[in-house]
């Protein structure tokens, strides 16, 4: 055993945790906007930081099923708070406790290896060089295979004097050789077009020098599959890796002496750019919150996803009927009524037949409502929707009477509106003349819905269904949307809420004979609950089979403002609207063109991932919908 002296501390006195931002994932144009503000982060740099890529391992349920997954943690430890260079750069991150960064603990140095406190066989290697043929984010290919990725970064203030150090050495070299009449070996030559470079560049103010050193920890049961890591590894990173005997602990600590504790390289911006570490291909939110969505489809590893994480909480899913939509809701709504026990849930159910109020037995039994503990309300039953509490203003209620009875004379709804009223009867009662036979006639064949009382539960699934007329069953739809609207800003902003549209084209339909929609009203509506929803912790779930009821109008804005989405199978004439506006890849458009029920492609501001809605057996018996519709 090498004697350790006195240990040296890394004086980090910040950490930060990070979301990884899956490059490999991202459209190239986003890839290479996140790339220049990895070089802007880089350049801001004043003192010493350390990136740690750290393995981890979770629990995730899927519905009685559970899995253990594994998947990396992302840390960055400074010397000074850096919130503002973390958030100039788009990269986010919370401020932890320095303590709470993993960190292995050897407890025996065996020479190639190290024993851990937990009893496992760690090696730590040093990287001596940037291996051959790398792309930018290549670090994350060593994400499977190792514990932990650690990279120290120093930034030189002497940068141009080091560089120009190094430029004139070479050229002596250079010199002497050539006064030899001895050629110039081709890596000096390329060295020094290198230093050059940076020279030039760091003059130039676009780039900095770092001292830079990167670690590589393996970790396994014994020291045969340690070995045989350690051999993977080795052949993924030929000869760019050393793990000298005894190094480990020093290395995978970094306590010990300066020559213990790994190589370090000269390096500026550009050569680090490469390094970004904050990439993977797995899509994992680390919060208590995020559900299990499926199976990536590129690594096999579960997709684990907190829609409350993203800049807003709208979900629109697309999909040929059949293809998994109603099933995928089911699956993500009640592992997220599991995971927050106190979340807010409101369904409006599918407008074919009821498949979420009752479970395939045709029962409340079985049923998601039941699995959710959701109530439930038949809008075909009399219910006690009256516009005046519904809406926030009775000018808002007064202009939705008008579009039910059909009043589009200026003058007839300027006098509706100057009515001052409680509810519907009353309204009526106090109208005169023309407005009152309009009236009358007008709201006759939606007297139903605010002839008894309703109320509204915290967890409640709408059927709409068994309404025989479309504009009664729409004129219903709109009044519950915003009762639960109103309902929604009066609560604390703190609980989550969540709407959910299973068939949303019905609220942002237009009639096709006019070529406007059903309820103007709802035009502003729908927009403003999914634009505004965040601010009130709500999220809104939309999906629908009709891409081009999204392309344009309120669905166009709904669309919009859903920092996640879903495509889930499509026609090659849906494909084309939709790969424009959501940077479809070809690769992609394949992929959604030929995708098997329950496969789809999750659409988020951390990437693109392919997918498949993996359901246990419980859920599938629950959630599938019976033959006869499924061909629907
Ligand atoms: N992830 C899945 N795994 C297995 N079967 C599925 C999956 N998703 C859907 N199905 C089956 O396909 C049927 C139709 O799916 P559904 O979600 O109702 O489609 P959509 O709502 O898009 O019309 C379901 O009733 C179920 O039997
Ligand atoms: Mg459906």
């Amino acid at each position: 055993m090498i004697p350790v002296p006195k240990p040296r501390r890394a004086g980090y006195s910040y950490a930060y945790e990070l979301r990884p931002v899956n490059l490999g994932l991202l459209p190239e144009r986003d890839a290479e906007a996140v790339l220049n503000s990895w070089a802007g982060f880089l350049n801001a740099l004043s003192s010493p930081a350390q990136f740690r890529i750290v393995e981890h391992f979770r629990e995730a349920a899927v519905g009685e099923d559970v899995y253990e997954l594994r998947h990396m943690r992302y840390f960055l430890l400074t010397a000074e708070p850096i919130e503002d260079a973390l958030n100039a750069a788009g990269f986010g991150g919370v401020r932890v406790p320095p303590s709470e960064v993993p960190e292995l603990r050897i407890v025996a140095n065996r020479g190639r290896f190290a024993v851990d406190a937990d009893g496992k066989f760690v090696r730590c290697y040093t990287m001596l060089r940037v291996p051959a043929g790398t792309a930018p984010g290549w670090l994350t290919d060593l994400y499977p295979y190792v514990h932990e990725v650690r990279m120290e970064l120093e930034p030189l203030e002497s940068g141009r004097d080091e560089v120009m150090k190094r430029l004139h050495f070479l050229e002596a070299v250079a010199e002497a050789r050539a006064r030899e009449g001895r050629p110039i070996d081709p890596e000096m030559q390329q060295e020094m077009e290198a230093v050059r470079a940076a020279a030039d560049a760091i003059a130039a103010g676009r780039e900095e020098l770092f001292l830079a050193r990167v670690l590589l920890a393996i970790r396994a049961d014994d020291a045969n599959a340690l070995a045989e890591a350690s051999r993977a590894l080795r052949s993924r990173l030929r000869g760019a890796i050393d793990s000298p005997l005894f190094m480990t602990e020093p290395m995978c600590t970094g306590r010990g002496p300066e020559w213990a504790l790994g190589r370090r390289l000269h390096m500026t911006t550009g050569a680090l750019v490469g390094f970004f570490p904050f990439a993977g291909l797995d899509m994992i939110d680390p919060t208590p919150t995020a559900v299990v969505l499926g199976q990536n489809l590129l690594t096999g590893n579960a997709v684990l996803y907190d829609v409350y994480e993203r800049e807003n909480y709208n979900i629109a899913i697309f999909g040929q009927t059949g293809y998994g939509k109603s099933t995928l809701i089911k699956a993500w709504v009640s592992r997220l009524a599991e995971a927050d026990p106190d979340a807010y849930i409101w369904v409006f159910d599918s407008i074919v037949s009821p498949e979420y109020a009752l479970g395939p037995s045709g029962r409340y039994e079985g049923s998601f409502a039941e699995l959710i503990g959701a109530r439930v309300l038949d809008l075909s039953e009399p219910q006690g929707l009256n516009p005046y509490d519904v809406f926030e203003t009775p000018a808002a209620a007064s202009s939705f009477i008008a579009d039910l009875a059909g009043i589009v004379e200026p003058d007839l709804r300027a006098e509706l509106n100057l009515i001052q009223a409680g509810d519907v009867y009353e309204l009526i009662d106090k109208a005169e003349g023309s407005l009152k036979k309009r009236l009358e006639a007008g709201l006759k064949p939606f007297e139903n819905l605010w002839a008894a009382r309703s109320d509204l539960y915290g967890r409640q699934v709408f059927v709409l269904s068994n309404i025989a007329s479309s504009t009664v069953r729409d004129a219903a739809a709109y009044l519950v949307l915003a009762w639960i609207w109103r309902t929604v800003k009066k609560l604390p902003v703190r609980e989550r809420k969540m709407i959910v549209v299973d068939e949303g084209w019905a609220f942002v339909e237009t009639d096709p004979r006019t070529g406007k929609p059903y309820f103007p009203g709802a035009v502003g509506f729908v927009p403003e609950i999914a634009r505004t929803g965040r601010h009130y912790n709500a999220a809104f779930i939309i999906a629908t089979q009709r891409v081009s009821d999204m392309m344009s109008g309120p669905g166009r804005v709904v669309m919009e403002s859903a920092a996640t989405k879903i495509v889930l199978r499509q026609d090659s004439a849906a494909i084309d609207l939709l790969a424009g506006p959501l940077s479809l890849s070809p690769e992609e458009q394949r992929f959604i063109l030929g995708a098997r029920v329950g496969q789809g492609l999750l659409i988020s501001p951390l990437g693109h991932v392919p997918f498949r809605n993996l359901l246990s057996k419980g859920e599938l018996e629950r959630f599938t919908t019976k033959p006869k519709e499924v061909s629907r």
